[in-house]
């Protein structure tokens, strides 16, 4: 099969114009609050900082400076930061110096197995190549599903697939969507596209859903936000900036900011969202304000701060990015943060507490803790719980939330930490004999009656509802690089690889260990493979972290009241 193209780069002006991007992409947002011109801000290079920024510019578009010396010079310095790690082999799949691991070249075959062709070219990969005959919509490209493949095609050199996707799917986009009468916001994302052939005409087209054929009818939220954190991956990768430029992409991104900046009566920067608008797309208790969607918001806010361009158009949203950004970060700093001297503080709350000077702000009752948190919540740890809403906090752990907190840095570099010790401290009921849980504990009983309204695929332990899902390896292995704590990562690739081609690829495990593979889980799910191969990838190469990871705003935290806890 045809290898996607080589990026097109390297003129100056193109660097000049990536430098002037990557400037807007570390600076501190809270100051651009306050002076949102001009885009060079003056930062304080520190030993972190370079290790982005510099890699960005550096190192991008990446076929070209493997051998150059700058390259290496940045090599030894993040090998430095992040602990021994050799160079990625999987550009140079001739290279003698590094023996892959037996696994990878079967998940490379299955990857490419899954690609989609559109009129000829590959806009993207279908969730499973499960040949069991039960498709239901397995056979279609997820938005969600295709990022760690894109991220594998991205670090591998092979970008023209994402560049299709991106601008399919941005099509995808303009089409007039219908739930019944009743017409969706222009800037949803649909959850998945599927290419149709006519066979008579000889003539291919594209059929989307953008949750108006879903189960429970939810239009996923997510979509846009990887949306952009693809379109920012692409960019940082490639070095390519002319994609993210275009008229179309800004535009694309402005309807989509449109849908989550809009004034409302919402109290809270956060955003309010149905069940089953994310990953986990079946009802679970995750609507109001879930972590899931939160984290995904921050991130794509700080990527989109990145893209946009502040012409005209642009410029109000880059105003309002940067508001809801500073607002959104104390809020979730503060209230959505969980250790055992919060739970302590909780646990000893008054309630019905009236006027500015509550400490309850939300008048949770203490009464509401669940028992199981006094004994997951570890001396040393913490983590950002699922939920936080009037009389109601969700205290379930969910993976992509807090991961995706820390690569975006709404987490600080203090809460990062304390994560991945939260993780270490519970890893047989984070990660047991399968990486990774989607969230934990399960719920059982009459709370799965009333939170799932007795859903048969989401039983405990197994699914959405305490599951392990093997595509969550890329995202842990990414928190664990940029935490520099990559032994937790290879910890669990090492249990990932004692499996996950033996069991064809699954994609999720069922019981408290994640022993079994699920009940109903598909084989050969895509994105199950792309997870192993992407995370195997970052581990070999930390320098790919770049792409899906921001650098915390430091001047921000300056500005903000911290909670004491979170220092400790
Ligand atoms: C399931 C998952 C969803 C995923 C889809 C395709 O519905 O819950 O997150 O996108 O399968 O793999």
């Amino acid at each position: 099969m045809a290898l996607m193209g080589i990026p097109k780069n390297g003129s100056v002006r193109s660097l000049e114009a990536m430098a002037a991007i990557f400037e807007i992409d570390d600076s501190d947002f809270s100051r651009l609050l306050d002076k949102p011109k001009p885009l060079n801000i003056e930062r304080n290079r520190s030993f972190e900082e370079k290790s982005f920024s510099d890699l960005s510019i550096n190192l991008s578009p990446r076929p070209f400076y493997r051998n150059s010396e700058n390259s290496s010079r940045i090599f030894d310095h993040l090998e430095n930061t992040y602990s021994p790690c050799r160079r990625s082999s999987f550009n140079t799949p001739t290279s003698q110096s590094f023996e892959p691991h037996p696994m990878v070249s079967d998940a490379w075959d299955a990857l490419r197995r899954s690609l989609v062709y559109f009129r000829g070219q590959p806009v993207g990969t279908i969730a499973a190549l499960d040949q069991s005959g039960e498709e239901l919509n397995y056979d279609q490209v997820f938005v969600r599903d295709f990022v760690p493949s894109a991220l594998a095609f991205l670090m591998n050199g092979e970008p023209e697939i994402v560049k299709n996707f991106l601008l399919k799917t941005l099509r995808l986009q303009s089409w007039e969507k219908k739930v019944d009468n009743f017409k969706l916001g222009e800037g949803v994302m649909p959850a998945s596209f599927k290419v149709l052939h006519d066979p008579v005409k000889n003539f291919e087209t594209i059929v989307a859903d953008f949750g108006e054929c879903a189960i429970g009818r939810v239009a996923p939220i997510d979509s846009g936000f990887w949306w952009i954190i693809l379109l920012r991956a692409y960019t940082k990768s490639t070095g390519d900036t002319s994609l993210a430029e275009m008229p179309e992409c800004q535009k694309g991104m402005r309807l989509i900011l449109s849908l989550c900046l809009s004034e409302g009566f919402d109290t809270f920067p956060t955003l309010l969202c149905a069940d089953g608008c994310c990953m986990i797309d079946r009802r679970m208790g995750v609507y109001g304000y879930p972590i899931e969607i939160q984290a995904l918001f921050f991130m794509a806010l700080r990527c989109a701060l990145f893209l946009l361009k502040q012409d005209n158009e642009g410029k109000e949203f880059v105003e309002r990015i940067v508001k809801r950004l500073h607002a959104l970060s104390f809020h979730m700093r503060n209230y959505f943060w969980l250790d055992l001297k919060q739970l302590n503080d909780i646990y000893r709350y008054k309630t019905e507490e009236y006027s500015h000077t509550a400490v309850n702000k939300f008048n949770v009752m203490p009464d509401s803790l669940p028992d199981w948190v006094f004994d997951f919540m570890p001396t040393r740890g913490g983590y950002f719980i699922g939920n936080v809403s009037p009389a109601r906090m969700d205290f379930r752990w969910f993976c992509l939330g807090n991961c995706i907190a820390i690569l975006s840095s709404m987490a600080t570099p203090e809460q990062s930490s304390a994560i991945m010790d939260l993780i270490e401290e519970r890893w047989e009921e984070l990660v047991g004999e399968m990486p990774l849980k989607i969230c934990y504990p399960a719920i059982e009983s009459h709370e799965w009656r009333i939170v799932t309204g007795c859903d048969p695929k989401n039983t405990r332990w197994s699914y959405h509802n305490g599951g392990s899902w093997p595509v969550l390896l890329w995202l842990l292995t990414a928190a664990c690089v940029k935490t520099g704590r990559p032994q937790i990562a290879r910890r669990a690739l090492d249990l990932a690889e004692s499996r996950l081609l033996k069991d064809s690829w699954p994609e999720y495990y069922d019981g408290k260990l994640g022993r079994f593979t699920g009940k109903q889980s598909r084989k050969f799910q895509t994105w199950s493979i792309a997870g192993y191969l992407v995370a195997k990838m970052m581990l070999e190469d930390p320098s790919h972290l770049g792409m899906v990871a921001l650098e915390e705003d430091k001047q921000k935290n300056i500005l903000m009241k911290r909670s004491v806890s979170w220092n400790c």
